[in-house]
C-alpha cells in the first residue's frame, strides 16, 4: 500500500459503502482495457494474490478485494478457484471487512497465506485427512482501538496477525475470534505503535516437522521468523535482514526451496520480498527482490553473492507492474508457481478502468537456473496455453534492414508472441515489435532490445491513455545477456491493457501496464541503427479465458 497513510479515514467510507451492492452484477468482460485471459474480479477492486493453496485439483486463490468499489477501501478476502490456472471462477467472498456493509468497519483483513493442516494441528477440523481445515493467516488492520471478543486490546490503525479456517474447501470461512489476534504485536524491543507489520507467510517445513511463519517488520526492513506445532503458538525464531533494496517498505515476504539447475541434491531457499516504493532501477513505486540462500528451520542464511550493497537488488520483475509476488503452498516441493499483482501502489488507484480495478500477472513456475556463472531465478508463464491459444503463425526474416520496420498486420490485442534474433556485431541499434498499436503507428507499445547496453526494454510513452499518472509514460528497461549462441529470445504476452516479457531462459522479466484505445490492433518489427539478422517470430492468437 501507500507507505505514508495507513487509511485513516476508512470509517469515513462505510457509509457509501452501504449503498454498494452485496453481490456483484455480472458483466460480458469486454469492457475498455479488460483483461482477456488475465485474472480481474467481475467488479471492483483487487490488490495482493493471497492464501495460494492448490488442494484436490484446485486451485485457490484469495485476494486483496473491496467489496463496494473501486478504491482501497474495506479490505477483505475476495475468493476464485481454477481447474487449470488459466480459466478462473469467482467464488462468495471469503473474509468480508468487518462492519462492511452498512456500519463502521472496525477490522480490515490484510494480506496474507493459506495452508491446509492435514494432521488437523490446530484443532479447527473435524478429523485429519479429508476433514482437515484449510487455515488462514492474515493480518488485522484494526482501524479503530477496541477491546476483541478475545478481551485482547487495539489501537487504532494496529496490525496484529489473525487466523480463520474453512471446513468446505475454502467456500465459507470462521475467524477465531477467541483468540484473535493470535499475535498481537511484534517482539520487544519492536512493539512501538509505530511500527508496521504485517502479510504473515506460513509453510510447513518437514525437516523440523514444524509450521514457519514469516512475517514483514516492514518500516524496519525486517522478517521475523517464528515456528510453531499448531499454527496457533508461535515462537519467535530470528530475524532476517535489512538486505538489499530498502527504498521503501518491506511487504509480503515468501521463504521456500528450489533445486538448483534441477538438481535435488542442490537446494537453495529463495526470499522474495516486496518493496514500496523503492522498486527496479528506472520504475517508480512497487517491486519485487528475491535473495537466495539456506534456510535451517530457524534461520534464513542469505548466500553471499546474493547480496549487495545497500540499494542494490536482484529484481524478481523489471517491470512497474509486478507486485505482492505470492507462491502457492500445496504444490509439489519443486514446484513453485506464482502470482502477482500486476498494477503498483503508485497509480493503482487512478488507472483508468471502470468497474474493476487491477489485475493478476499469468501464473508463473519458478526455477533456479546457472545462467554464466550465476544462480538466477527463471520464469515462465503456467497458463495452460493449449486451451486458449490459435496455432502459432511463423514469420522468418534472414536480414531487416537498418532504421526499416516490417508491417505484421492487425494482430488483435490478445497474443503471445516469440522473438527471436541474432545480436550479431551490432553497435548503437535497437531491434523489436511494436504493438497494440493504431494503424499509423501514433500509439503504439514497442518491446526490444538495445545491443549496445544488452537491456529488453519496454517503451509506453505513447501506449495510448498515459495521463492518469505522471509517471507512467516511461521507458523500461531490464538487462539480458544473449545465450551462447548469440541469439536474444523475447517472450511476449500482450493483453488488452498489459504486457509481460519473458528474456532468454525467464531471468529477466518485464512487465507493464498498457491503456491502448479499441482499434490498437496492429504490429510491426522495427529495427532501428543496423541491420538485424536470422529474424524467428512465431505469433499466437490468445482467447478469452470468460467465454
Ligand atoms: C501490499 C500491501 C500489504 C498489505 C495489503 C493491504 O500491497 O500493502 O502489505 O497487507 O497491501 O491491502
Amino acid at each position: 500500500m501507500r507507505p505514508r497513510t495507513l487509511l485513516p479515514s476508512i470509517s469515513i467510507f462505510s457509509a457509501a459503502l452501504a449503498l454498494q451492492p452485496a453481490s456483484p452484477a455480472p458483466t460480458p468482460y469486454t469492457e475498455p482495457y479488460r483483461p482477456q485471459y488475465h485474472f480481474t474480479p467481475a467488479r471492483n477492486w483487487i490488490n495482493d494474490p493471497n492464501g495460494l493453496l492448490y488442494l484436490n485439483g484446485t486451485y485457490h486463490m484469495f485476494y486483496q478485494y473491496n467489496p463496494g468499489g473501486v478504491a482501497h477501501e474495506a479490505m477483505s478476502w475476495g475468493h476464485a478457484t481454477s481447474q487449470d490456472l488459466t480459466h478462473w471462477d469467482e467464488r462468495p467472498v471469503a473474509l468480508t471487512a468487518r462492519g462492511f456493509p452498512g456500519k463502521n468497519i472496525s477490522e480490515q483483513f490484510f494480506s496474507g497465506s493459506a495452508v491446509y493442516d492435514v494432521d488437523n494441528s490446530s484443532g479447527y477440523g473435524n478429523g485429519t485427512g479429508t476433514d482437515a481445515p484449510m487455515v488462514a493467516m492474515y493480518t488485522s488492520f484494526y482501524v479503530y482501538g477496541q477491546t476483541l471478543p478475545s478481551g485482547k486490546k487495539v489501537r487504532a490503525n494496529q496490525q496484529s496477525q489473525s487466523l480463520a479456517y474453512s471446513l468446505d474447501s475454502g467456500e465459507t470461512w470462521t475467524t477465531d475470534d477467541a483468540a484473535n489476534p493470535i499475535l498481537l504485536q511484534p517482539p520487544h524491543p519492536y512493539e512501538s505503535q509505530y511500527k508496521e507489520w504485517r502479510d504473515p507467510n506460513v509453510f510447513w517445513h518437514a525437516p523440523t516437522n514444524k509450521w514457519i511463519l514469516t512475517t514483514a517488520l516492514s518500516d524496519l526492513h525486517k522478517l521475523l521468523i517464528y515456528t510453531s506445532t499448531d499454527l496457533k503458538n508461535w515462537t519467535l525464531a530470528s530475524e532476517f535482514g535489512p538486505y538489499n533494496a530498502v527504498g521503501g517498505v518491506w511487504e509480503c515476504p515468501n521463504l521456500f526451496p528450489l533445486p538448483v539447475d534441477n538438481d535435488e541434491s542442490n537446494v537453495k531457499w529463495v526470499a522474495i520480498i516486496g518493496l514500496n516504493p523503492g522498486g527496479p532501477p528506472g520504475t517508480v513505486g512497487s517491486g519485487n527482490q528475491y535473495i537466495l540462500g539456506q534456510f535451517n528451520g530457524t534461520h534464513f542464511l542469505p548466500d553471499a553473492e546474493s547480496l549487495h550493497g545497500q540499494g542494490e537488488a536482484n529484481w524478481l520483475d523489471h517491470g512497474p507492474d509486478f507486485y505482492a509476488a505470492l507462491v502457492y503452498n500445496g504444490l509439489p516441493e519443486f514446484q513453485r508457481t506464482v502470482v502477482a499483482w500486476m498494477s503498483n501502489w503508485q497509480y493503482a488507484e487512478k488507472v483508468p478502468t471502470t468497474v474493476w480495478r487491477n489485475a493478476m500477472t499469468i501464473p508463473r513456475r519458478l526455477g533456479l537456473k546457472t545462467i554464466n556463472g550465476k544462480v538466477l531465478v527463471v520464469q515462465e508463464p503456467e497458463a495452460n496455453w493449449a486451451a486458449i491459444t490459435s496455432k502459432p503463425q511463423t514469420t522468418r526474416i534472414s536480414s531487416l534492414p537498418a532504421n526499416s520496420t516490417r508491417n505484421l498486420g492487425s494482430l488483435g490485442k490478445t497474443l503471445a508472441a516469440n522473438l527471436t534474433f541474432s545480436a550479431g556485431e551490432q553497435n548503437g541499434s535497437s531491434f523489436g515489435i511494436s504493438l497494440l498499436a493504431t494503424q499509423n503507428f501514433t500509439t503504439q507499445t514497442l518491446i526490444g532490445y538495445d545491443f549496445a547496453t544488452q537491456h529488453i526494454f519496454v517503451d509506453r510513452r505513447a501506449s495510448g491513455n498515459t495521463s492518469f499518472d505522471e509517471t507512467f509514460a516511461s521507458v523500461y528497461r531490464a538487462p539480458l545477456e544473449p545465450a551462447d549462441d548469440g541469439t536474444v529470445t523475447l517472450r511476449i504476452f500482450a493483453d488488452w491493457s498489459s504486457v509481460e516479457v519473458f528474456g532468454g531462459q525467464g531471468e529477466t522479466t518485464l512487465t507493464a501496464q498498457v491503456f491502448p484505445p479499441e482499434g490498437a490492433t496492429h504490429a510491426r518489427l522495427f529495427a532501428n541503427g543496423a541491420e538485424v539478422e536470422d529474424v524467428l517470430l512465431s505469433v499466437s492468437k490468445v482467447g478469452s479465458i470468460w467465454n
